[in-house]
């Protein structure tokens, strides 16, 4: 039920902004099964425990208090912030800037949820001090939106293309293949994949370390959308044959199509001990979801 501002005196460990999306359902489900108390936002009637529209600051309530916060409300998909930047830029930069600030005023950690798209893909295993550089509005909202969440105190976690069976796409690509169909995965868009399980992982990582800065979590190698559904397909006993691989389409391809999204992950191998992850280590635990599922 959602609760009106006057009621939100609970305090919680994390508070999920955004508790609806890919990586805020699963964070708060990783939280809550560590056994920490969690609150989500979400600006859906009925859903989560506080409402919170990121695109009207005015409609806010005051945020409890929280150990730590991660920003996972955004607008996330290119072509939504391609065709209403102004809409997009209010979510994805002056919101987090906003909340971050507030945030951490009252004592919180705070992480912002970022993108290998500040760069412009043409080069692997990206620095992390390299200027930003991005071919797409989206892109360009993200780097605007970690200056803005830094300038707030926030850390900033890079990802790439994040990967979970239960994505749409794959689990479409399964149904196809189990029902002996073919699938036309993409010959020449690239992904360097990492699993949403170790996504969250790190999450709490961060946050049990209250850690500063910028920080990556991408795969280690680009390879081919294809590649992805060739693997899966080996692994779930498809028909190899029922794989076609096919180029993206020009109007999909535009300012997209670069060869790399991997970024250096030095930092957080001296932290954690965490590399970035092999295309097959992730494509097999997708692999292996997938067949359960
Ligand atoms: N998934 C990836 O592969 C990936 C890769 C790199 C970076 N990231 C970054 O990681 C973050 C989370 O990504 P995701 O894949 O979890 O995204 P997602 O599944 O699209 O979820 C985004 C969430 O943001 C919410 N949202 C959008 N506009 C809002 C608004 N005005 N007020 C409140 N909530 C709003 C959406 O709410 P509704 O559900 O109500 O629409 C949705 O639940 C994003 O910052 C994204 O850029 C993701």
């Amino acid at each position: 039920m959602l609760r009106a501002a006057a009621d939100v005196t609970a305090t919680a460990d994390l508070l999920v902004i955004g508790g609806d999306g890919l990586i805020g359902r699963a964070l708060a489900a990783a939280a809550r099964k560590r056994g920490l108390r969690v609150l989500t936002t979400s600006r859906r009637p009925g859903q989560g425990d506080i409402a919170l529209d990121l695109g009207d600051p005015a409609s806010w309530p005051a945020l409890p208090l929280v150990g730590g916060a991660v920003i996972t409300a955004a607008v996330a998909r290119l072509a939504a912030c391609q065709s209403d930047p102004a809409s997009a830029l209010a979510v994805n930069v002056t919101a987090p800037a906003l909340l971050a600030a507030r945030l951490r005023t009252a004592g919180a950690w705070c992480l912002y949820l970022s993108s290998d798209k500040v760069f412009d893909g043409q080069v692997p295993l990206r620095e992390r001090d390299d200027p930003p550089c991005p071919r797409t509005e989206y892109g360009r909202q993200k780097a605007l939106g970690e200056a803005a969440a830094r300038r707030g105190g926030a850390a900033v976690l890079r990802l790439s293309k994040v990967l979970d069976p239960d994505l749409p796409m794959l689990r479409e690509w399964r149904a196809r293949l189990a029902a002996g169909e073919g699938i036309t995965p993409f010959s020449d868009m690239v992904l360097a994949p990492v699993a949403l399980s170790g996504v969250t992982a790190l999450i709490l990582k961060l946050a049990a370390g209250r850690e500063p800065g910028v920080f990556h979590y991408t795969g280690a190698r680009d390879l081919p959308y294809a590649d992805l559904a060739s693997s899966l397909a080996r692994a779930l006993g498809a028909d190899p044959a029922l794989v076609r691989p096919s180029a993206t389409p020009p109007d999909v391809a535009a300012g997209i199509l670069v060869p790399h999204s991997s970024l250096e992950m030095r930092r957080e191998q001296a932290l954690y001990g965490w590399s970035n992850p092999s295309f097959a280590e992730v494509a097999d635990e997708i692999a292996a979801g997938l067949a359960k599922a």
